[in-house]
C-alpha cells in the first residue's frame, strides 16, 4: 500500500497533464537476472585480471584488445538475450500507454528489456545505446546493424573463433565492427544517445521518476539537475542511497522510496490507472 502522499503527489502530476519522464538505469533489470554494473557481478574478468567496467568500457580498450572487449559483450548480450522484462519493466511500458505523448523513457541500459516490454524503440532515449546493435569501428558510415544471432549463446570464457571475428568485420570497409555502446572516453550525441532530446524533455518535466541507477554518469545526472531547476518532482527509486537521492528529497514534492523497483512501479501504475480513470469518468 502506497503512503497517501505519494499518491497525491502522482494524481496532481496526472491532473495537471505534467509531462512524465522516466530515467533507468541498470537496477531495473537486477529483477530480471542482468547484473548490475557497480554490482559484485559486473566486473570484467579476463584471464585472471578483474577489471571495473571503467577501466575496460573505452574505445582505447577496445582499440588494444578489442577480442577481450567483445568477448565481455557477447557474454554480456547472451544474458541480456536470455532475460525476460520483468514487472518493473512492464509497468513503465503501460505508463508509455497511459499517458502517451505526456510520457518520455530515458534508459542508461543496453539490455533492450524496456523494447521487450513494449515500449516503442523510436520514443526510447537508450543514452548508453543498445547491446544488440553494432556499427563500423572505423565509422566509415553512420549505419546501425543487428548483432548476428550466431554471435550469442556462446561460452564466456571461449576466445573468439576465425569465424566470429568476420562475422564482426565491417563488410563496407573491412575494420571491425564495434558495440553500439557509449563508452567512459566517448561523448553523448544527439544522432545516436538522445542527448539533447533527453534534456529538451527534462526541461518539460513535471515529474521524474529516476529507477536503479546509481547516479555516476553525465547525461542522467543533467536530466534531473534540469527537472530540479524547473520545478519539477523527483522520486527517486532505489534500495540503496544514492546521488539522486538528495536531489528528490530536494524537490518539491519528492521522495525517495527504497524499494525494488519491480514490487514498486505497478502500484505507481495503479495509481496512475485510478486518477486517470476517475477523471475521464462524468
Ligand atoms: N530496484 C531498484 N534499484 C535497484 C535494484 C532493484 N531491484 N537492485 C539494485 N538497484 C540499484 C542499486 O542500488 C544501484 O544504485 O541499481 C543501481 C545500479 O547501479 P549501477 O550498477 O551503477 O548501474 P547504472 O547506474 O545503470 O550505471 C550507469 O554506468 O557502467 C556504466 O554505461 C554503464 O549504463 C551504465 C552506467
Amino acid at each position: 500500500m502506497l503512503p497517501p502522499d505519494w499518491i497525491d503527489t502522482l494524481q496532481r502530476h496526472i491532473s495537471r497533464k505534467s509531462r512524465i519522464t522516466v530515467l533507468t538505469g541498470a537496477g531495473i533489470s537486477a529483477e530480471s537476472g542482468i547484473p548490475t554494473f557497480r554490482g559484485p557481478e559486473g566486473y570484467w574478468t579476463v584471464g585472471s585480471q578483474v577489471y571495473h567496467p571503467q577501466e575496460m568500457a573505452t574505445f582505447a580498450m577496445f582499440r588494444q584488445r578489442p577480442d577481450d572487449v567483445w568477448q565481455w559483450y557477447l557474454h554480456r548480450a547472451t544474458i541480456c538475450h536470455a532475460a525476460a522484462p520483468n514487472t518493473g519493466h512492464l509497468a513503465i511500458a503501460a505508463m508509455e500507454t497511459l499517458l502517451g505523448d505526456r510520457f518520455t523513457l530515458i534508459t542508461q541500459n543496453v539490455d533492450g528489456l524496456h523494447l521487450k516490454a513494449g515500449n516503442p524503440i523510436e520514443k526510447t532515449y537508450q543514452i548508453h545505446g543498445n547491446v544488440f546493435q553494432v556499427r563500423c569501428a572505423a565509422a566509415c558510415s553512420p549505419e546501425l546493424h543487428s548483432l548476428p544471432m550466431d554471435l550469442i549463446g556462446r561460452a564466456k570464457e571461449a576466445s573468439l573463433t576465425d569465424a566470429e571475428r568476420a562475422l564482426l568485420t565491417c563488410r563496407r570497409c573491412g575494420e571491425r565492427l564495434r558495440p553500439h555502446v557509449l563508452w567512459f572516453d566517448e561523448v553523448y550525441d544527439e544522432r545516436y544517445f538522445h542527448f539533447e532530446s533527453s534534456l529538451q524533455a527534462a526541461a518539460e518535466t513535471g515529474l521524474l521518476l529516476i529507477v536503479g541507477t546509481s547516479g555516476v554518469t553525465n547525461l542522467p545526472n543533467q536530466v534531473a539537475w534540469t527537472v530540479l531547476r524547473k520545478g519539477g518532482t523527483i522520486i527517486d527509486i532505489n534500495p540503496a542511497e544514492n546521488p539522486f537521492s538528495e536531489l528528490a528529497r530536494r524537490s518539491p514534492g519528492g521522495t525517495v522510496i527504497p524499494l525494488p523497483s519491480g514490487r514498486l512501479l505497478p502500484q505507481l501504475l495503479h495509481a496512475m490507472q485510478q486518477e486517470m480513470t476517475g477523471r475521464s469518468q462524468p
